[in-house]
């Protein structure tokens, strides 16, 4: 398990426990977080599931595989800490983590 918090992007904070092996996404949209979409259920397949790691953990959550990469080139205002969140997994060693909703999918 570990507590992540994912900012939304009129700012409001949620903070989530999270279950190893789920993922940001699934997280996000168990707990009604506005702006993930996630419309293919976490394929991979529609990047509507963008978001932005935190600058503080952008390093830890490490790169996008190369499928993920391609997706991404679908999402709008991509940034070097953008991520799917889908693609995001959660372990005790993300405890802490937090990432922003952009303002926008697709
Ligand atoms: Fe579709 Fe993440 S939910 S790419």
């Amino acid at each position: 398990m570990a507590n992540i918090s994912i900012i939304a992007f009129d700012g409001t904070r949620f903070d989530i426990a999270a279950a190893d092996g789920s993922t940001v996404m699934e997280n996000a949209v168990r707990n009604s977080v506005p702006g993930i979409d996630a419309e293919c259920g976490g394929a991979c397949a529609c990047a509507t599931c963008h978001v932005y790691v935190d600058d503080a953990w952008s390093e830890k959550v490490g790169q996008p595989s190369a499928m993920e990469e391609d997706m991404l080139d679908f999402a709008v205002d991509v940034r070097p800490t953008s991520r799917l969140s889908c693609q995001i997994k959660v372990t005790a060693a993300l405890e802490g983590l937090v990432v922003h909703v952009p303002e926008r999918q697709g």
